[in-house]
């Protein structure tokens, strides 16, 4: 046995130091590494019970065997089903994150309290808050009748001694994994070993029992979940919480699921009774926009397998400072400058003296490279005082070289569309799944250049004095 000293652990990225040092060489982070009592046990890995030195022999098993189609156990909000792929699954982890008072509690109270009605044993454990606070909330949402076992207790081990007992829960919200802490771990609550300690017994639980089991989880500054990420890859499924502040607007997304796809999105909207479904969201990100403004190009996108239409506003204004400004909210800044470059390499605009400015309107993140087409449209727009046509939708990908690149499920953007009343869309050249093109007129673009001399033609004439 290697002898244990003194283990310094980041509390960043869970890494492990023997000694202590100023930044962490696994993540970078600097002043992360505390001391903690104990190695940190090995993710997954049991905790040491009496030294077995030989292991038992097991049967091993054909790809070909039985399988059972997990029955999932659906919520009834869809919007969440969604995004869990169809339900949860028994038996499964799954971790939220979210900033604080994004609405993680709300919506799993929530959930808890529709399961509970449908006559299924649903336990709800808060960490952060007393059983009154709790109880408020549910009773501000109307859902104080809903049968939700409660309890504020932070010790794991309480935790599965009580839950062992009575009926098998369907699903157990522990609110929030930072909050935790096991009696086995010696380290204090909130750090990394206590975190991922108190996460593998409560995995541990869900595994043997069957109860599906979510986790909450805090993040950081940036965006991540906080703690280690290595409970990131202990969970079945993370779900991240996002929303601008000033938006009523909520979006659950997937960013990892072994049960469902990942990248498809779940819209809510945070009113006085709690969350509830938007349907419909290419209604909702369009909702108030300036149809008479140049800069503004709505963009037909997806967002896993569902099409949503958002606007995206660009202004393009003479600068003041000797370097330019770029600065962009929703989208990638790397993305937005090969825009730039491409649009002054082949499309002869010049943005050297010019601030830009990117917005993708309603507190939505896109993520697609197909976005590319609208971003430069808006842009060319702004630049030019040229308003696009309020009718049309935008989409498709831009190649270093300038070529206007096919991107996937066209049809589905152009149905989109089509139901929400576009009548035009301006899309790549090639590629063939358009279908019948949802009965809008098509116009199909294969470079840049093209693009930019179709918007500038709307543009208003300048009177040269
Ligand atoms: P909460 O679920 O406590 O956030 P989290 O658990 O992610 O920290 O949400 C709290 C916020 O939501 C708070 O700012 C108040 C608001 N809210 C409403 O607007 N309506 C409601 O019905 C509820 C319950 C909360
Ligand atoms: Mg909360």
């Amino acid at each position: 046995m290697a002898k244990r000293g003194p283990t310094y652990i980041c509390q960043a990225c869970g890494a492990v130091y023997h000694r202590w040092q100023g930044k962490c060489d696994a993540c970078g982070t600097w002043s992360s590494l505390s001391e903690e009592a104990q190695a940190a046990p090995v993710p997954g890995g049991r905790p040491a019970a009496g030294g077995r030195a030989r292991g038992r022999v097991f049967a091993l098993e054909t790809l070909k065997g039985e399988t059972q189609d997990a029955p999932r156990i659906t919520a009834g909000i869809g919007e969440l089903d969604r995004v869990t792929g169809g339900g949860f699954v028994p038996g499964s982890v799954l971790l939220i994150g979210g900033n604080p008072g994004i609405g993680k509690s709300t919506l799993l109270m929530q959930a808890c309290a529709a399961l509970a009605q449908a006559g299924r044993r649903v336990v709800y454990v808060s960490g952060e808050e007393s059983t009154g606070q709790v109880r408020l909330r549910a009773e501000r949402m109307g859902l104080a009748e809903a049968p939700v076992d409660l309890a504020a207790e932070t010790n794991v081990e309480d935790i599965v001694a009580t839950l062992n007992q009575g009926t098998r829960p369907a699903l157990v919200v522990i609110d929030s994994i930072q909050t935790m802490w096991s009696g086995e771990v010696e380290s204090a609550p909130g750090t990394v070993t206590q975190v991922r300690g108190s996460a593998q017994a409560l995995i541990r639980y869900a595994k043997t029992s069957g109860a599906c089991l979510i986790l909450v989880g805090h993040v950081t500054k940036d965006g991540q979940i906080a703690g280690p990420r290595v409970v990131e890859h202990m969970v079945d499924a993370v779900l991240s919480f996002e929303g601008e502040g000033v938006h009523a607007f909520r979006i659950l997304r997937a960013q990892k699921n072994r049960f469902g796809p990942t990248d498809e999105i779940g819209v809510f909207e945070m009113t006085g009774m709690g969350l509830s479904e938007v349907s419909n969201p290419s209604a909702l990100f369009l909702a108030g926009r300036d149809q008479a403004a140049p800069g503004a190009a709505v963009f037909a996108g997806i967002e896993g397998t569902r099409p949503v239409l958002v606007e995206i506003q660009a202004l393009v204004a003479p600068t003041s400072l000797g370097t330019p400004r770029r600065a962009v909210v929703g989208w990638e800044n790397s993305r937005l400058a090969m825009v730039l470059a491409v649009l002054e390499t082949h499309g002869g605009l010049r943005l050297g003296q010019h601030d830009v400015y990117l917005n993708v309107a309603g507190g939505m993140r896109v993520n697609e490279p197909a976005a590319d087409v609208a971003v430069a449209a808006a842009l060319v727009s702004s630049l030019t005082g040229a308003i696009l046509p309020p009718e049309a939708v935008y989409f498709g990908e831009i190649a270093l070289s300038g070529a206007i690149r096919p991107v996937s499920v066209a049809a589905a953007r152009l149905r989109e569309a089509s139901k929400l009343g576009f009548e035009a869309a301006l899309m790549p050249a090639g590629g063939a799944d358009a279908g019948d093109g949802g009965g809008l007129m098509l116009r199909r673009f294969g470079h840049v250049t093209e693009l930019v001399a179709d918007i500038a033609a709307r543009a208003p004439r300048r009177d040269v004095k």
